[in-house]
């Protein structure tokens, strides 16, 4: 173990969902890794955020004013791990606010090919960038870039999660309580309401971090639904118990929970992470997806999401019924992206006032 392993091992074991102080700047959110940092007050201004700059950007001259906005910043985005729309949506975001980008997509072409360690290549991106976001596959290793560059680096950058491992995914959480909370906008806000989350809870670290942000909504209520080997994890049933978020599991079928819920956000079957190879194949999940039929017993009121990329967990038919809202859920990341990232480098009055 090297110092820095045994200062990392402190951290971590320090880490709860009350407050990170080395993710903070001066009482404000500085780097963006786990869901448990945010809270009601910052949610509703990053989508007070959000909406404007939708707004602005409709105008050609709002555009260009948009990206005068963080001109003088650059941005890295490390994905060590396939991505799509999050990184294309925070590759635009970035545009959006006029930053310039770098990437890499593929460690095969980095330095880490030549045995150079993950803090080395870290300090490396801070050296030449203003931000950095990225995606890794093991856990804690956005926390772990934050607490080395807040520690160790002279140029201590923000850090932005994408994605970690089987662990966290605060912004796709961000996205989906703006895309919530815009659904039921007439029907008094997400608090309140019934949110069903099926399919790879154990390994999703979509729905886990969700279930983390529903610590901010009054009255919230989850259902889980999937097979007891794909069921959420204890770590997150401990902190909805703390938090007296009532949550119960359908371990049966989907359909027996499907009339309750005001929002059924399914997911797909996380088998990059098994760890033996098939291994994801033995459990029937036949009876967790979303067919054409089921949608005769879910609320006219509710809602159908997906963090994407799906496999058959949702039956194509269901894309043309208003209540899939997956492809607007899916366009939503790249306005909260942005937002955040004007939030986190406190530019976001120029745009409120613009
Ligand atoms: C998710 C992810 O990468 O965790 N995708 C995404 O970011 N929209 C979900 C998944 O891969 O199943």
């Amino acid at each position: 173990m090297t110092i820095l392993d045994e200062k990392y091992a402190r951290f971590e074991s320090q880490a709860s969902d009350v407050k990170i102080p080395c993710f903070e700047r001066n009482g404000r959110i500085f780097d963006m890794i786990i869901s448990q940092q945010l809270n009601r007050p910052i949610l509703d201004d990053i989508y007070r955020i959000t909406g404007r700059l939708r707004s602005i950007a409709k105008s050609k001259a709002g555009s260009v004013f948009l990206q005068s906005v963080l001109a003088h910043k650059r941005a890295m985005l490390y994905f060590a791990q396939p991505s799509s729309r999050t990184f294309l949506s925070f590759h635009n975001a970035c545009h959006i606010l006029g930053m310039r980008t770098s990437e890499i997509r593929d460690t095969s072409v980095s330095s880490e090919v030549k045995g150079e360690s993950f803090d080395d290549s870290l300090r490396t991106f801070s050296s030449y960038t203003d931000l950095i976001i990225m995606r890794h596959k093991g856990q804690n290793m956005a926390e772990r870039a934050a607490w080395l560059l807040n520690n160790f680096s002279n140029r201590p950058v923000p850090v932005i999660n994408g994605g970690s491992g089987s662990d966290q995914h605060p912004t796709q959480a961000i996205l989906d309580v703006y895309t919530l909370q815009k659904s039921f906008e007439f029907q008094g806000g997400l608090d309140g309401k019934t949110i069903l989350m099926c399919g790879d809870l154990r390994r999703g670290r979509t729905v886990r971090s969700l279930s983390y942000l529903m610590k901010n909504f009054n009255d919230m209520k989850i259902i889980y639904a999937a097979p007891t080997s794909f069921q959420m994890k204890e770590d997150v049933c401990q902190f909805l118990q703390r938090h007296n978020i009532p949550y119960r599991m359908e371990t049966e079928a989907l359909e027996n929970a499907l009339p309750e819920a005001d929002a059924v956000y399914m997911t797909r079957i996380q088998d990059e992470h098994d760890e033996v190879a098939g291994e994801s194949n033995r459990t029937n999940i036949s009876r967790f997806k979303l067919r054409l039929k089921d949608m005769a017993i879910v609320k006219a009121s509710a809602v159908i999401m997906h963090p994407f990329p799906r496999r058959d967990e949702i039956d194509v038919a269901i894309d043309p019924d208003p209540r899939a809202i997956y492809w607007a859920q899916e366009r939503n990341g790249m306005w909260t992206r942005a937002a955040l990232i004007a939030y986190i480098f406190n530019v976001h009055d120029q745009i409120m006032n613009y």
